[in-house]
C-alpha cells in the first residue's frame, strides 16, 4: 500500500521531514536540473524554458547525433560550458553542504553535469551523467585533457578519433563505478531527498524507489509533483533554493545533533 505523502510545503510538513532527517544516520540526495535553475541554468523539460523545448535531444545528446554533425554537438556543449563560467551555486546547493554538518553521512547523487554541488563545497558527490567540463575520445574512450573553450569543431585525440564531452547521452550506459556507488548510497540511506528532477530518466529515477522497498523514507522537493511523489513519504512543494535552507534551519532547531 502506498504511504500517503504529507501535504505540501507548510511549516508542519517541513518540521516532519526535519525530524526524519534528525534521526537518520545516512542521507542520500538525488538531484536533477531543477536544483540549478535558481543559478540561472535552464532545466530540460520545463515547458517553454526547458532545453528540450528548444533543442532536439536526438541531435544533441546521442552518439548518432554526434556522428552526423560533430561540430553542432560540440558547439552546443561548448556554449553550455561557457554559460557555466558565469554562474554560481545557489542557496539550495549551499544548504546541502550545510547538511553535511548535521547528519553523519550525506551523499549527493546528481544527474547534473554542471559541477555546482562541488563548487558549493559538497564533499561526497557522485556524477551519474558525467561532467560537461571533462572529455574523452569518441572511438576508444581514452580520457582526454581539458579543451579550451570557443572551438567550433571537436579536436582530435592522439589516436585520431574525435574528442567528445564526458557526459552520458541517451542510449548510453551510466559510468559503472558512479552507478554502483550511487546504488550503495541509496541502499544504506535512511532518508532520500529527491530534488529538482522530473523522475523520467532511467536508471536514475529508479534509484530511490528500490531503496524504499527496504524502508528508506523518500522526500520529494520540487515546485511540482512528479511520478516520484506517488511513492514518497513527504512532498515539499517549492523551489529548492528556498525549501532546502528552511529545511536545514528546521533541522538545526531539532537540536538533536
Ligand atoms: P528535467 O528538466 O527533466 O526536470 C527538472 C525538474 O526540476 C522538474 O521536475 C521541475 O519541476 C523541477 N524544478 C524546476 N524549477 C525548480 C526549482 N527552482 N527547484 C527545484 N526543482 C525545480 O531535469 P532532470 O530530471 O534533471 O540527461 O533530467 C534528467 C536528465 O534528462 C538530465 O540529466 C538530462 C536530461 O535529458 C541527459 O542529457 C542524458
Amino acid at each position: 500500500m502506498k504511504n500517503k505523502p504529507l501535504k505540501t510545503g507548510g511549516v508542519k510538513e517541513l518540521q516532519a521531514v526535519a525530524n526524519m532527517i534528525a534521526s537518520a544516520r545516512s542521507v542520500a540526495v538525488l538531484t536533477g536540473a531543477g536544483v540549478s535553475k535558481e543559478s540561472g541554468i535552464p532545466t530540460f523539460r520545463d515547458a517553454q524554458t526547458g532545453l528540450w523545448a528548444k533543442y532536439d535531444p536526438q541531435q544533441l545528446a546521442t552518439t548518432a547525433g554526434f556522428k552526423s554533425d560533430p561540430g553542432l554537438v560540440w558547439r552546443w556543449y561548448d556554449y553550455r560550458r561557457q554559460l557555466l563560467a558565469s554562474v554560481e551555486p545557489n542557496n539550495g546547493h549551499y544548504a546541502l553542504v550545510e547538511l553535511e554538518g548535521l547528519v553523519p553521512k550525506v551523499t549527493v547523487v546528481t544527474q547534473n553535469v554542471d559541477g555546482l554541488h562541488q563548487k558549493a563545497g559538497s564533499h561526497n558527490v557522485i556524477e551519474l551523467h558525467g561532467s560537461i567540463t571533462s572529455f574523452f575520445c569518441f572511438d576508444k574512450r581514452h580520457p582526454a585533457a581539458d579543451v579550451a573553450a570557443g572551438l567550433s569543431e571537436p579536436p582530435r585525440c592522439h589516436c585520431g578519433s574525435l574528442i567528445r564531452p564526458a557526459v552520458v547521452w541517451f542510449g548510453e550506459m551510466l559510468p559503472e563505478e558512479a552507478f554502483d556507488r550511487a546504488s550503495e548510497a541509496m541502499f544504506e540511506a535512511d532518508v532520500i531527498l529527491v530534488i529538482g528532477t522530473s523522475g523520467l530518466v532511467q536508471p536514475a529515477a529508479s534509484l530511490p524507489l528500490t531503496a524504499r522497498l527496504r524502508g528508506a523514507k523518500i522526500v520529494e522537493i520540487n515546485p511540482e509533483r512528479t511520478p516520484i511523489a506517488e511513492s514518497a513519504d513527504a512532498f515539499l512543494e517549492g523551489p529548492s533554493g528556498q525549501i532546502l535552507p528552511q529545511l536545514v534551519e528546521a533541522l538545526k532547531a531539532c537540536g538533536k545533533r
